[in-house]
């Protein structure tokens, strides 16, 4: 739908002036245009291209900030990216936009072990970051299938969430200093990752969760927790909704914050993945009902195994027709992880689709899946994929299959965004708008909040070049 979209800025730009105004700033690695960049820059995990005037790469937070100087002048859009993970074509180029790749970033500046803090770069990846904890008995909580490719500022921009947002929160819960650049070169830098600093406005959380319209984030500084003794994972099939809140209640009530993760899979996702894609086996043989993925941390004494076997023993005398499967080995553990970080591969594996990123109170989330599923096969889609953080009222919906009418897949997105409407849902838990969701922001966002985002945006980035058309259109009255 966005095939005409083309990026115009306020007087035309060829590559090689760019190149020239660029010349004393990025050196050579630093400038790719846009005729040989690679599908890297052009291609996100949604699957979907685009294709930009040029790449830029700066090596340095203060060649980001020296490149945004000329930007400025130029006053052409630049789309900065991170790894590219996200969904909802955020960092994705509208044709003739310029990148702004952070990738070159990938510093690991600092652990400190006292004060449990990492001052790290943007381009770092999150499962380097995840490492370096690790190497320093440390711990960086927030994981998301992603993990290889997804680089930290693009997570501190989307506010990432992912699979233990229910024990350390998202993204935001773990920054605890920025360094961000604005659209016209300004430094802002807060990096003492104090704890506590009520000084004015805590200008950080402005930008986290922003996707880029805002300013570009160069370094963070990240709180990290002190690193689980042991881990214990288990999949339980259980047959109803119902019965997937009584084992949330009951994992809640008796692991309390040992609860580090509990994703759901329903069966036809669950299917693809072990049957379909044949990416692990599957424990129930083809038998199960609702799948969760349960997992607890440990810490000093008191181990996460027989914790969780206490609670499910509990549990499952309680559930007649729920099974589960501890697991007994790290890799057993992984085995189950693999097949619910497979979320991208089985989308892929239905293309053409349409994916949904939902929150609905955790009363209404059942009725709405029993409500979307037929409502979907009546209009002909049978490969419909259900997961998602449950523990965090998250679901994700795939629909696949999809027919090549806009018109079609339009009323697909409506009738979805309007289901969770109704129900006091939003239509983006954890992935953003980016262009993807702008129709239905208003959904979930009141008008005197969508007139505050863009008085914000005006303010910030009065030429809007930055990321222009994400979250929300420019409109002529800020
Ligand atoms: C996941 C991604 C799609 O939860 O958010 O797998
Ligand atoms: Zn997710």
């Amino acid at each position: 739908m966005d095939a005409t979209e083309r990026a115009s800025g306020d007087r035309p730009l060829s590559v090689e002036a760019l190149a020239r105004a660029l010349g004393s700033v990025l050196d050579g690695p630093g400038f790719v245009p846009g005729t040989e960049a690679g599908d890297r820059h052009r291609r996100d995990w949604g699957g979907h291209t685009g294709a930009p005037l040029a790449v830029l790469r700066p090596a340095t937070p203060d060649a980001v900030a020296a490149t945004l100087r000329v930007l400025a002048g130029l006053g052409h859009p630049v789309v900065p990216q991170g790894g590219m993970t996200g969904l909802v074509k955020g960092g994705l180029p509208v044709d003739g936009e310029i990148v702004l790749s952070l990738e070159r970033l990938t510093a690991i500046e600092a652990i400190d072990a006292d004060a449990q803090t990492a001052r790290v770069q943007a381009g770092v990846p999150l499962q380097a970051l995840q490492e370096a904890a690790e190497a320093e008995d440390l711990f960086f909580p927030v994981d998301i299938g992603a993990r290889g490719s997804a680089a930290i500022g693009g997570m501190i921009s989307t506010n990432a969430g992912g699979n233990r947002v229910l024990r350390y929160g998202m993204m935001r819960a773990s920054v605890l200093g920025l360094e961000v650049v604005l659209a016209d070169g300004t430094v802002v830098s807060r990096l003492n990752g104090l704890v506590k600093d009520n000084a004015g406005y805590d200008l950080k959380h402005l930008f986290i969760g922003a996707e880029g319209t805002l300013g570009v984030v160069t370094r963070a500084v990240l709180q990290l927790q002190p690193r689980p003794s042991s881990r214990a994972t288990a999949l339980v099939s259980v047959g109803t909704f119902g019965e997937v809140v009584v084992l949330l209640r009951a994992c809640r009530r008796g692991l309390g914050p040992m609860l580090g993760s509990f994703e759901a899979m329903w069966p036809g996702y669950w299917r693809l993945v072990t049957r379909d894609l044949g990416l692990g086996r599957d424990p129930f043989d083809g038998r199960g009902g609702i799948l969760v993925l349960v997992e607890a941390l440990g810490f000093g004494p008191v181990a996460a195994e027989p914790a969780l076997e206490t609670v499910l023993g509990e549990t499952l005398a309680a559930l007649p027709g729920a099974d589960a499967v501890l697991a007994r080995s790290i890799a057993d553990a992984d085995d189950f992880w693999r097949l619910r970080d497979a979320a991208s591969e089985a989308a892929r594996a239905i293309a053409p689709y349409l994916a949904f990123d939902v929150s609905l109170p955790l009363a209404a989330m059942g009725g709405w899946v029993e409500a979307i599923e037929p409502a979907l096969r009546a209009r002909g889609l049978r490969r419909v994929q259900v997961y998602g953080h449950l523990g965090d009222g998250n679901l994700h919906l795939t629909v696949g299959d999809l027919p090549a009418d806009p018109a079609f897949a339009a009323a697909i997105e409506d009738l979805a965004a309007e289901t969770v409407g109704a129900r006091g849902g939003s239509i983006s838990a954890e992935h953003g708008i980016g262009r993807s969701k702008k129709r239905h922001l208003g959904l979930c966002r009141s008008e005197a909040e969508i007139a505050l985002m863009r008085r914000l945006k005006a303010a910030v980035d009065p030429g809007w070049i930055l990321s222009p058309g994400r979250v929300f259109d420019r409109s002529e009255a800020p």
